[in-house]
């Protein structure tokens, strides 16, 4: 009958190349602990989850709004009567009050110094979905990114499995404690050019995943004008914009571009609640674009992603609710100081550094000391003692990407305080 014996021949080579990234121990580590979750009494010898950034460290202030807020969850009895309008079919804009609601929790975030238009809010399927969403606008397949190394590994998936764009890492190290300097920048952008690699744009983590360091005034102007004079495109993922909990405080892109000429067409930020409200499963993502042609498109494209009106709603009233958000943000921060405090305290107490953090649910976390010999086969041998033996997922530094073997990711925010286990068995 003519039939294809090899599964790969019958589906398409984009779905079957490896462009998913999930041969990494990135993957690994989650997969490890899903074979065995540990659980404080049915399973205390699993493995604990410490390799999902997730914040849960503010659920029972969410909770509490939720309980006092009925109306706002549909499938109430206070919430029933506006079913009928959110259940029918949305267009991909998105309800007006939850742009309007989005955009001002934006400006929030980022200390009411800077204002955010409602119609430039686009929906994305979670940051995900928005950083597919605004490679697809910007870069046809075979084109560049560049993008500051450690990064998170999932980029390599969500920004070029389908997209079909490549991601030319910027290498940073421990000598200048990762900071992106210009001279790296150059250097990758000519390795690229070098290479007749069309380049397209930098994207940046701000707030870093995996560092937990913010960019000061300074690094963000000088990327807005190194992107400047290579005409290319600037994101800026700053999904982790509200996880600041210690000085120096966030600074945004978008104040950054109120202070200096630039190319606001080139400017393009990506957010999430993911983080920062620790909602990852509502799938919350957005662009917001300085650039109008991006907006329509990306507006378009949303189709793909659009988040659902029920969440739309509730999130509309929930971060409208201006005196709960205060709350919330600054009650969150507080946590997660103290979190990270105890954590990197504890670390030390047993000879364990991190690189010095300000923002984020992890450390990066120094094990060079630990390692046979400073290799990344040697890395990997240690990781697998830390899965297998000590029962830890945490992510070793080569999944990120990261030019120097020995620096591993370690989640501190996805544990509750009352017996230290993992809420969550799946991102
Ligand atoms: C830098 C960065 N961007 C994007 C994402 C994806 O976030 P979301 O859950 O909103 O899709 C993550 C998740 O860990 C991340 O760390």
């Amino acid at each position: 009958m003519g039939f294809v014996s090899e599964k790969n021949q019958i589906l398409s080579k984009i779905a079957t190349n490896d462009g998913h990234g999930e041969d990494s121990p990135y993957f690994d580590g989650w997969k490890a602990y899903d074979r065995n979750p540990f659980h404080p009494t049915q399973n205390p010898q699993g493995v604990i989850q410490m390799g999902l950034a997730e914040n849960q460290l503010s659920f029972d202030l969410i909770e509490e709004w939720i309980r006092n807020n009925p109306k706002a969850s549909l499938c109430t009895p206070e919430g029933a009567n506006a079913f009928r309008d959110i259940a029918i079919f949305q267009d991909y804009h998105g309800l007006p009050e939850f742009r309007k609601a989005v955009a001002k929790f934006m400006g929030r975030v980022r200390g009411n110094r800077v204002q955010f238009d409602p119609d430039r809010i686009v929906m994305g399927g979670g940051a995900t979905g928005a950083n597919e969403l605004i490679m697809f606008c910007l870069a046809d397949p075979g084109d560049a990114f560049l993008v500051p190394s450690p990064y998170y590994p999932a980029f390599d998936r969500d920004l070029g499995w389908r997209t079909g764009i490549q991601l030319v890492p910027v290498n940073c190290d421990i000598s200048n404690n990762f900071q992106i300097t210009r001279a790296a920048l150059e250097e990758a952008y000519q390795k690229a050019q070098d290479g007749n690699i069309n380049v397209k744009g930098l994207i940046v983590t701000n707030p870093s995943n995996p560092l937990g360091t913010t960019l000061d005034r300074e690094a963000l102007k000088s990327l807005v004008s190194f992107i400047n004079e290579k005409s290319i495109h600037l994101v800026c993922d700053e999904i982790y914009a509200a996880t600041v909990f210690s000085s120096p405080g966030f600074v945004s892109v978008s104040e950054v571009i109120q202070e200096m000429e630039c190319n606001r067409d080139l400017i393009h930020i990506v957010y999430s609640l993911s983080k920062d409200m620790g909602l990852p499963g509502f799938r919350v993502g957005i662009v917001y674009s300085y650039n109008d042609a991006v907006v329509n498109c990306g507006r378009k494209m949303s189709s793909f992603g659009l988040v659902s009106s029920q969440t739309q709603y509730l999130l509309a009233a929930m971060l409208s609710d201006d005196k709960f958000m205060e709350i919330y943000l600054s009650e969150s921060s507080k946590r997660l100081a103290k979190r990270h405090n105890i954590f990197t305290k504890g670390l030390e107490q047993v000879g364990i550094s991190c690189l010095t953090s300000n923002a984020g649910l992890f450390c990066w976390m120094d094990l060079r000391k630990l390692l046979q010999e400073q290799t990344f086969e040697a890395e990997m041998l240690l990781w697998r003692v830390i899965i297998n033996d000590v029962k830890l997922n945490v992510s070793p530094g080569s999944s990120f990407h990261c030019c120097e073997p020995g620096w591993y990711r370690v989640c501190f925010a996805n544990m509750d305080d009352g017996h230290g286990t993992c809420c969550t068995e799946k991102n």
